[in-house]
């Protein structure tokens, strides 16, 4: 008896030392519901111990899961889990609490509580998602009209519950359209905006074998859903309405007309090149109507672009306008009147310096002829037949170093030879 109440009190000690240490633990618990009656659902609890000295110890865990039925039941070191069914709906807590392995006594290390949610009809949702450029879209319950709309049902069922069951689902569509389908989902193209609802009624079919009458029985389910879309137009176009051209210091407005529902949030953004926006780089307003009025003063001169980014929940549109900036006072036309004025003044220069050239040459001649020079000489004209600007030309463009060396030396000799033949 003495040895028995000793080990009683060690085990009591030992709880105490553990009842210490009880914010070490974190027990997480979660279940897989809302499930539908006669149908199973599985509770997951895990114990998470924050002190890693703890961890080689042995643990417990103790379930309460009343009024709901048993199916099954399993724990490993740290994880147990339980599945369970009930035959009436209503909402169930289901607790559990760890204790360690070799000491019932003791008080628990950690305790949690979910609760389950049993329903007598089929559980699941609606999801809507639209095509675009075939692929979906989920964009939560807005939608844009003209573009196909795909309403789905999925259906929750976690331990196959319906696996033999037919399922026929009726449609209302909120505008007096009604569908009966057999696949779970539906396709709708709206063409005016605006908000709906949808309705969806499911209705789930299959035989079994009756428990108090051993006969075939056929068993029903269904399941009421309704979901709102909330229409909006996709924005179609942006026009920008003004000039693409204007001068330093000058006000420029421009006038911004798009095609799409308000409200719009529009982003825009001037700079030396189109850019994409993204972000909250750019002049964020949300316009209420359909057209926005910005004015943009340019300090510089230069090619500028106003990039213009407008979205309304369901789609995003870029554009882009270019404009050309003037420095201060200079007119297009100024700048083509001074380009006529500066290519008449160069075609008149060239013209006199031609003339000029020509009249110069036939004096420099008729001087050489008196006096001498090494150009008025017939032997060196004859001898050297590259005339000076074919020289010229030669050996800016296209001579080789070689050619060149030989050209410069054959006028060296044609200017020495003449020099020779007066010394002699
Ligand atoms: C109980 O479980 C929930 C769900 O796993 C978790 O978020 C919560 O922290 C747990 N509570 C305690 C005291 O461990
Ligand atoms: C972990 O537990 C051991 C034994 O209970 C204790 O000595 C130690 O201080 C604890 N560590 C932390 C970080 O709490
Ligand atoms: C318990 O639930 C799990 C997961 O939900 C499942 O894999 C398992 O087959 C179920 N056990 C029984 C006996 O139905
Ligand atoms: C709808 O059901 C799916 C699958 O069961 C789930 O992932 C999703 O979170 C549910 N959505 C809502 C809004 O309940
Ligand atoms: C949807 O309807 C609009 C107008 O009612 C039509 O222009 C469009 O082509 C339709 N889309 C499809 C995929 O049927
Ligand atoms: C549609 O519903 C949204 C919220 O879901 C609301 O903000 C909006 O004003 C509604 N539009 C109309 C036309 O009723
Ligand atoms: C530019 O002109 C608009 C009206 O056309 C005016 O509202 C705005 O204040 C002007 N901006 C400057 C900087 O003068
Ligand atoms: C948008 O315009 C409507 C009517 O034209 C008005 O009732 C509403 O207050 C406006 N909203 C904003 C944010 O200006
Ligand atoms: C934008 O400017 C035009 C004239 O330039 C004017 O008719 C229109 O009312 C303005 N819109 C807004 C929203 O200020």
């Amino acid at each position: 008896v003495y040895c028995m109440l000793l080990i009683y009190l060690q085990q009591v000690l030992f709880c105490f030392s553990l009842l210490i240490s009880t914010e070490e633990y974190d027990l997480e618990i979660t279940n897989n519901g809302p499930i539908t009656t006669g149908a199973q659902a599985t509770v997951h609890a895990t114990l998470r111990i924050k002190n890693n000295s703890l961890a080689s110890n042995l643990y417990h865990f103790n379930w309460i899961y009343a009024p709901l039925i048993l199916i099954e039941k399993s724990e490993r070191q740290l994880n147990s889990m339980i599945n369970v069914t009930g035959e009436f709906p209503g909402t169930f807590p289901v607790s559990v609490w760890v204790t360690h392995r070799n000491c019932w006594l003791c008080r628990p290390v950690a305790r949690n509580v979910t609760v389950l949610q049993i329903t007598e009809f089929i559980t699941g949702n609606l999801t809507i998602a639209q095509i675009e450029d075939s692929r979906f879209i989920r964009h939560g319950s807005s939608s844009s009209t003209g573009a196909v709309t795909r309403i789905s049902f999925c259906l929750h069922d976690p331990s196959d519950y319906f696996k033999s069951a037919r399922f026929v689902y009726n449609w209302d569509f909120g505008d007096g359209v009604y569908q009966i389908t057999k696949e779970p989902f539906v396709y709708c193209n709206y063409s005016t905006m605006g908000n709906r609802t949808v309705h969806l009624k499911v209705i789930a079919e299959w035989e079994q074998i009756g428990s108090i009458i051993h006969e075939k029985e056929t068993m029903q389910k269904t399941g009421d859903f309704t979901t709102s879309l909330e229409l909006l137009d996709a924005v179609k176009g942006i026009n920008v309405v003004g000039s693409r051209e204007t001068h330093v210091m000058e006000n420029l407005s421009l006038s911004l007309h798009i095609n799409g529902t308000p409200p719009l949030s529009l982003c825009w953004l001037i700079k030396s090149e189109c850019i994409p926006l993204e972000g909250e780089k750019c002049h964020l307003v949300v316009i209420n109507g359909s057209c926005y009025n910005l004015s943009h003063t340019f300090s510089d001169a230069g090619q500028y672009c106003l990039s213009v980014r407008v979205e309304n929940g369901v789609t995003m549109l870029q554009t882009y306008h270019e404009i050309k900036v003037w420095p201060t006072g200079l007119q297009p036309a100024f700048f083509v009147l001074l380009c006529v004025a500066l290519v008449s003044v160069m075609v008149g220069l060239v013209l006199y310096t031609t003339f000029r050239s020509n009249t110069q040459q036939k004096d420099l001649v008729e001087v050489a002829d008196f006096d001498f020079s090494p150009l008025s000489d017939k032997n060196l004209s004859s001898h050297s037949e590259p005339g000076c600007c074919q020289i010229c030309c030669r050996s800016c463009f296209l001579q080789s170093p070689q050619e060149t060396a030989r050209e410069s030396h054959e006028l060296l000799l044609s200017f020495y030879k003449p020099v020779k033949m007066y010394t002699v």
